[in-house]
């Protein structure tokens, strides 16, 4: 069972130097999602995707983990099965910092995935167009990301571990793109405590409890008061002391 469920996005990996998608600098201003992030943009012009993503993956390759991605690493370890880390990034930054089991329902940018048969291995940093499938042989090779249109990743599981949340945290997402976006509210209706640690608070009224401030700032000390709450109350409920200020 899942006593905790976190979510994360682009805001955990923003202090490690990678760029978010939304708002001032963020890589959606510069790129349309309609040109580099959907089935279409790649069967119409498979080169700039690969570019795009290949851009990304190195990016990605030089980042280091936050004090944010270790201080949920530290909760894996404390809670083991109980806790569910859910990521929309691409980044493998939650693993690089000691995470193991973190469900990535958006994919991963260090995989490949074959668009023929399905195959996925390691990606090379550069993924060219035409590159072919170690498996079927074709000439298909896609970034293993999930692009609009598509369906994410292990919903199945997440919504599972939803259902039976007794607390739910959304660090570093603006809550703008779906399925992900709704699961604060489907904790909520099956009883979870939700919180949101960002930046940006989204003012999703859903949100019991709302951090604002930098992850590598906030996301320690949440852990410290959940790893608390837990130790002395055995399980969570609303209103333990808290180290932030309500
Ligand atoms: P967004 O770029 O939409 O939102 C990033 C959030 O992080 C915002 O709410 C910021 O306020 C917050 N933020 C920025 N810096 C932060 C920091 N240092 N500490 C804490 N919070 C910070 O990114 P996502 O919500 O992750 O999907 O985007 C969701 C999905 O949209 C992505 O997975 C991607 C994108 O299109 C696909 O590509 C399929």
């Amino acid at each position: 069972m899942s006593q905790i469920v976190i979510l994360t996005g682009a805001g955990i990996s923003a202090e490690s130097g990678l760029n978010t998608f939304r708002g001032g600098g963020g890589l959606w201003e510069n790129h349309r999602v309609e040109d580099v992030a959907t089935p279409e943009a790649f069967a119409r012009n498979p080169a700039l995707v690969q570019r795009f993503y290949n851009e990304r993956r190195a990016g990605a390759a030089k980042a280091q983990p936050n004090a944010a991605h270790i201080a949920l690493t530290d909760l894996g370890h404390a809670f083991g099965d109980d806790l569910l880390l859910v990521t929309q990034n691409v980044d493998s930054l939650h693993e690089a910092g000691g995470s193991r089991a973190v469900v990535h329902m958006h994919g991963q940018l260090d995989q490949a995935l074959c668009a023929s048969c399905g195959h996925r291995w390691p990606s090379p940093t550069e993924l060219e167009v035409g590159h072919a499938c170690p498996s079927c042989g074709a000439p298909s090779a896609r970034p293993d990301i999930v692009w609009f249109g598509e369906i994410p990743y292990h919903m199945d599981r997440i919504l599972e571990a939803l259902s039976q949340a007794e607390v739910f945290a959304a660090i570093g997402t603006s809550g703008q793109v779906y399925p992900a976006a709704g699961f604060g509210e489907f904790a909520q209706q099956a009883g979870a405590e939700c919180h949101e640690l960002t930046l940006e608070p989204s003012g999703n009224p859903i949100f019991d409890r709302v951090i604002a401030g930098p992850a590598t700032h906030t996301v320690p000390l949440w852990v410290a008061e959940i790893k608390e709450r837990f130790a002395t109350k055995g399980r969570a409920g609303p209103g333990s002391d808290a180290p932030f200020p309500s």
